[in-house]
């Protein structure tokens, strides 16, 4: 039994990466994994300062919401990231909390196998392609980590609009298998 952390990183309601997520963690329930899943909704994550005090002190020295899921990603095993695609990449706010999590870059992280789940409104196949890359700018940063499992949802725009897609299924099925 793995520990596995899901983080949804899209701030809307009704969300369609989000339905990804929620697909990939009944999945993992399934398969018997002790599953844990945070949203960014309503979450106060600051820009990193670049200070560097991670380094030193092992943790952030900013006082907001990405410390405790810092410490969540510390502790899991797997982790899988679902993010809306903004301007062909991963949205801001999940970018942000890589940056906010640098205090594990120097840590002795548990973590192994990353998932990407994405969604989009357009519908080819290279839409999350820089998002794939740079979440793989952050894998290279730690080097026992490898991107396990990707799945996209393209051609949904407007909120729910996931609904009935494969894609759910494909997520549903990474989840069982993570
Ligand atoms: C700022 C912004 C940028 C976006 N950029 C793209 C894009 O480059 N390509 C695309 O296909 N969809 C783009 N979209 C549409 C979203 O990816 C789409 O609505 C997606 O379903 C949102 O996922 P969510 O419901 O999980 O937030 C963009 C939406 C926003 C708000």
């Amino acid at each position: 039994m793995s520990k596995i952390l899901v983080i949804s990183t899209s701030l809307r309601p009704f969300s369609n990466s989000e339905a990804l997520a929620d697909e990939f963690v009944i999945g993992a329930q399934e398969a018997g994994h002790e599953v844990v899943k945070i949203s960014l909704r309503g979450k106060q994550i600051a820009f990193c300062r670049g200070c560097m005090a991670c380094s030193t002190r092992g943790h952030c020295s900013i006082q907001d919401d990405a410390i405790g899921i810092a410490n969540a990603m510390f502790e899991a095993d797997v982790i899988c990231f679902a993010t809306p695609i903004y301007y062909y990449e991963m949205s801001g706010q999940m970018k942000t909390l890589l940056d906010r999590c640098n205090a594990l870059y120097h840590s002795d992280y548990h973590f192994r196998d990353i998932y990407l789940l994405t969604a989009a409104a357009e519908e080819e196949d290279s839409v999350p392609e820089r998002a794939i890359a740079g979440l793989g700018g952050w894998l290279a940063c730690y080097p026992k980590t490898r991107l396990a499992g990707t799945v996209f949802a393209g051609g949904v725009y407007a909120m729910s609009d996931i609904e009935g897609h494969p894609a759910l299924q494909q997520a549903h099925e990474m989840g069982r298998k993570a």
